[in-house]
C-alpha cells in the first residue's frame, strides 16, 4: 500500500490530492479538492500570473488540510508528498514546490517533483487502468500534443502546435466576441444555438505533411470574419462559434487520424490500441464526439477521463508519483528547482514558438 498526497498549483487551479494504491494494486483517490481562481482573474479576461501565485499563497495550506481531512489521514500516514514542479507560471510553482518540501521535511517524508504533462499522460492509468503503449491527445490553456505514451518517463511528442494552444484559441475567440472567460465554455455554450456552415473557416493544418497543429491563422479568419459583419447579433455570435468549433474539430480529425495511423503502423503487437484525451478542452462534447467517431472507424478505444481529471487537478500529480515510485524511478525532490518550461519529450526537436504564447508555456 502506497498513499502519496499530491499538490498542483501551476496554473490557475489551487489543488491538493490524496491517492493510494491499495495492495490489490488497484489505485484509489482518497480526496481531491480543487480551487479555481476563475473568479480572481475574469475581470482581466485572462489569467494574471501575479495574481495567481498569491491566490495559491491563500489557498494551499487550507487545501492540503482539508484533502487530508477527506482522506481520513494525517501527514505520518502518508507514504510521499508529490508536486508539480513544471511547467507553469514560475510563482505559482514556487509557492506549491517550496510548501511541498516544508511538509516532506517537517514529516520526514520523501518529496517527488512531477512534470505537470506527465499527471495528464498517465491519468488513464489511474482512471481506466490501461496498459503501455497509448496515444495521448493533450489540449489544454497551454497546451496541444500528441504523445506517445511509452512507460513511466517514456514519452514521444509525436506532434505538437506551432503558435496557439487550443485552449487559448478558444479562449481568444471568446474575447474578441465579448464572451465571458474562461472561453472554451462560453463558446461551446454559444455554439449551440449557432449554424457550423455559416462561415467556412479554414481547418488549420488539415492536410498538411508535417504532423503539428495551428491555430492561429483560424484565429485571424474569426476576427476578419466579425468585423466584416460587426455589430454583431446575438445570432452571429452563435454561428461564429459554431463556424469556430467546426473548423477546430476537422482540424483536430485530421491531425489526430494521422497519429492513428502512424501508432498501426508503428505497433502492430497492440491488440486494442487506445487514444486518451486530456486536459480542459477535453471537457467540450463536439471535439469528444469527433474524436470518438474517429477511434470507432480507427478501431481504437477512445478513453476520456471524468471531467474533474481531465482538467488540472492534484489527484494526477499523486498518482504520477506513485507510478514513479513502483517504477523505482522516484528522484529525490529536494534539490528539484521550478521549471516554467519542461517539456515531456526531451527528445524530440522544440518546434518554433510551440506553446510560447500559452499561459503554461
Ligand atoms: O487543462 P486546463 O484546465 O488548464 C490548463 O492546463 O491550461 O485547460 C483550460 C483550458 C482553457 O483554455 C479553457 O477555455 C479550455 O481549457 N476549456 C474548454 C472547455 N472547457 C475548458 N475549451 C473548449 N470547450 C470547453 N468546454
Ligand atoms: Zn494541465
Amino acid at each position: 500500500m502506497i498513499r502519496v498526497l499530491g499538490i498542483e498549483t501551476s496554473c490557475d487551479e489551487t489543488a491538493a490530492s490524496v491517492v493510494s494504491l491499495r495492495d490489490d494494486g488497484l489505485p484509489d483517490i482518497l480526496s481531491n479538492v480543487v480551487l479555481s481562481q476563475i473568479e480572481e482573474h475574469a475581470a482581466f479576461g485572462g489569467i494574471v500570473p501575479e495574481i495567481a501565485a498569491r491566490a495559491h499563497v491563500e489557498a494551499l495550506d487550507g487545501l492540503v488540510e482539508a484533502a487530508l481531512a477527506d482522506a481520513g489521514l494525517s501527514l505520518g500516514e502518508v507514504d510521499a508528498v508529490a508536486a508539480t514542479a513544471g511547467p507553469g507560471l514560475v510563482g505559482g510553482l514556487i509557492v506549491g514546490l517550496m510548501t511541498a518540501k516544508a511538509i516532506a521535511r517537517a514529516a520526514g517524508k520523501p518529496l517527488l517533483a512531477v512534470n505537470h504533462l506527465e499527471g495528464h499522460a498517465l491519468t488513464p492509468r489511474l482512471t481506466d487502468r490501461i496498459a503501455f503503449p497509448y496515444l495521448l491527445l493533450l489540449v489544454s490553456g497551454g497546451h496541444t500534443q500528441i504523445v506517445l505514451v511509452r512507460g513511466v518517463g517514456d514519452y514521444q511528442r509525436w506532434a505538437t502546435t506551432i503558435d496557439d494552444a487550443l485552449g487559448e484559441a478558444f479562449d481568444k475567440t471568446a474575447k474578441l466576441l465579448a464572451l465571458p472567460h474562461p472561453g472554451g465554455p462560453s463558446v461551446e455554450r454559444a455554439a449551440e444555438a449557432g449554424d457550423p456552415a455559416r462561415f467556412a473557416f479554414p481547418a488549420p493544418m488539415k492536410g498538411a505533411e508535417r504532423p503539428d497543429f495551428s491555430f492561429s491563422g483560424l484565429k485571424t479568419a474569426v476576427r476578419q470574419a466579425a468585423s466584416a459583419i460587426a455589430p454583431l447579433s446575438d445570432q452571429d455570435v452563435a454561428d461564429i462559434c459554431a463556424s469556430f468549433q467546426a473548423a477546430v474539430t476537422a482540424s483536430l480529425s485530421d491531425r489526430v487520424g494521422r497519429a492513428l495511423a502512424r501508432f498501426r503502423a508503428e505497433h502492430p503487437e497492440v491488440a486494442d490500441p487506445a487514444l486518451v484525451v486530456a486536459g480542459g478542452v477535453a471537457a467540450n462534447l463536439r471535439i469528444r464526439e469527433a474524436l470518438q467517431a474517429l477511434c470507432a472507424t480507427n478501431g481504437f478505444t477512445f478513453i476520456a477521463p471524468p471531467h474533474r481529471l481531465c482538467g488540472d487537478n492534484a489527484a494526477m500529480i499523486a498518482w504520477a508519483g506513485i507510478e514513479r515510485l513502483r517504477a523505482g524511478i522516484a528522484e529525490d525532490g529536494m534539490a528539484a528547482m521550478p521549471r516554467s518550461r519542461w517539456p515531456l519529450d526531451s527528445v524530440s526537436e522544440p518546434v518554433v514558438g510551440h506553446g510560447r504564447r500559452g499561459a503554461k508555456a
